[in-house]
């Protein structure tokens, strides 16, 4: 999508690949909205730790950084002999898959890639092999992206007040974003509308990276706190959600994401508002056959006792940190501790629709439609 920064307007991607220096460039998400800056892994550990640390984050993201984390990795081995090869391979899978739990797409990225080596016989075949995999996982992801924005249109009427939470904007893909396709595409088609951020608390992505897209691109928004969505629905304000997805099972229709959606599906039913959940195919999980099997992160309790902000009074100017300071912040009472569960399931029942880049269908329907939502046997 386009940034303007300092005045300037370019073109990004939220991760891409120096196939030179064999480096994944990342957009440093954890600066965001007060600096733009993109930085370089140059191992695959350093591009497993960027995933775990978040400075990329966002089921796509993580998707297509993992693909290309396992390229690079493949990358780096040195010899030719392909069984020492296949365990070099494996180990880096592993790192890369463990960086974070919940969500599928780095998984089923990764999978991708590794069904395309297996056409390659020799070493250096498989290596060039994985990188082109990795550029087809993102170019794919951004894509299924403008899939969505096609298909979710016909959701976004004028004059609508749309709620979303946490970021499923392009920032937690490798474009376009699935939960803001649709939004892009209703302002290209000259729509007006609102939208309404969750904060998203703890990490609060909704309030940096959903408001910081959204503003970016001109969309009319403002930011909520978590805890306001249900006074507004009572008050008829809000029309419609759409929300992204780390996980979502195939076989049952239930969806994870991030903690605090669940308790917007069950204000939604309440209220009679539609609750829509934008994904890729590569969110979908065809295995697992119950949401409570969902590995949920558990992050650290620091997340949830304070924030991270930039300093009152030397705040950012103009997309720039550079007159202020980057803090955190302990907010919570000292020697108290927290519980930090970073996602939580919403059962198929609380959802209108999935929205898909093969179109929008009831949860339940997507079993039923496995052979045209990619489900490889
Ligand atoms: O912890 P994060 O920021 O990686 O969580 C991912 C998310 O932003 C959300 O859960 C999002 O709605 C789905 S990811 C496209």
């Amino acid at each position: 999508m386009n940034v303007t920064v300092r005045g300037r307007t370019r073109q990004y991607r939220t991760v891409t690949f120096d196939a030179k220096r064999n480096r994944v460039l990342l957009i440093e998400q954890r600066l965001l909205p007060h600096q733009f800056k993109i930085v370089a892994t140059k191992t695959f550990r350093e591009t497993a730790a960027a995933i775990t640390d978040m400075v990329v984050r966002g089921a796509g993201a993580i998707g297509a950084t993992a693909a290309y984390g396992l390229a690079q990795g493949a990358l780096m081995f040195r010899g030719a002999d392909g069984k020492k090869f296949s365990r070099h391979v494996a180990n880096v899978f592993k790192t890369l898959a463990d960086a974070r739990p919940t969500a599928v797409d780095p998984v089923n990225a990764m999978n991708d890639v590794l069904r395309a080596m297996r056409r390659g016989d020799s070493v250096a075949e498989k290596q060039s092999i994985a990188l082109a995999a990795a550029e087809e996982f993102a170019n794919e992801d951004a894509r299924h992206c403008r899939e969505i924005g096609a298909h979710g249109i016909q959701l976004i009427r004028n004059g609508m007040r749309v709620l979303t939470h946490c970021n499923a904007g392009w920032l937690a893909f490798v474009d376009v974003g699935s939960v803001t396709a649709p939004m892009y595409a209703a302002q290209a088609a000259g729509r007006k509308f609102h939208v309404f951020c969750d904060e998203t608390r703890p990490r609060s992505q909704g309030a940096t990276l959903t408001a910081w897209e959204l503003a970016q691109q001109g969309i009319s928004h403002q930011i909520i706190a978590d805890n306001a969505a249900g006074h507004l629905m009572q008050r008829g304000e809000i029309d419609l959600v759409i929300v992204g997805s780390d996980r979502t099972l195939g076989r049952t229709g239930e969806v994870a994401n991030k903690i605090g959606t669940y308790t917007k599906a069950v204000l939604a039913k309440r209220h009679g508002i539609p609750f829509y959940v934008a994904i890729p195919l590569s969110t979908i999980d065809w295995n697992l056959k119950r949401g409570f099997d969902i590995p949920i992160e558990d992050r650290h309790e620091s997340e949830v006792l304070g924030a991270w902000g930039v300093t009152e009074g030397q705040r950012a100017e103009r997309g720039s940190q550079k007159n202020g300071k980057r803090t955190y912040v302990r907010v919570a009472n000292p020697g108290s501790g927290a519980r930090n569960p970073g996602f939580d399931v919403t059962p198929a029942e609380l959802i209108a629709g999935i929205i898909t880049p093969a179109g929008i269908f009831k949860p339940t329907e997507l079993w039923k439609r496995r052979r045209e939502l990619g489900f490889i046997v």
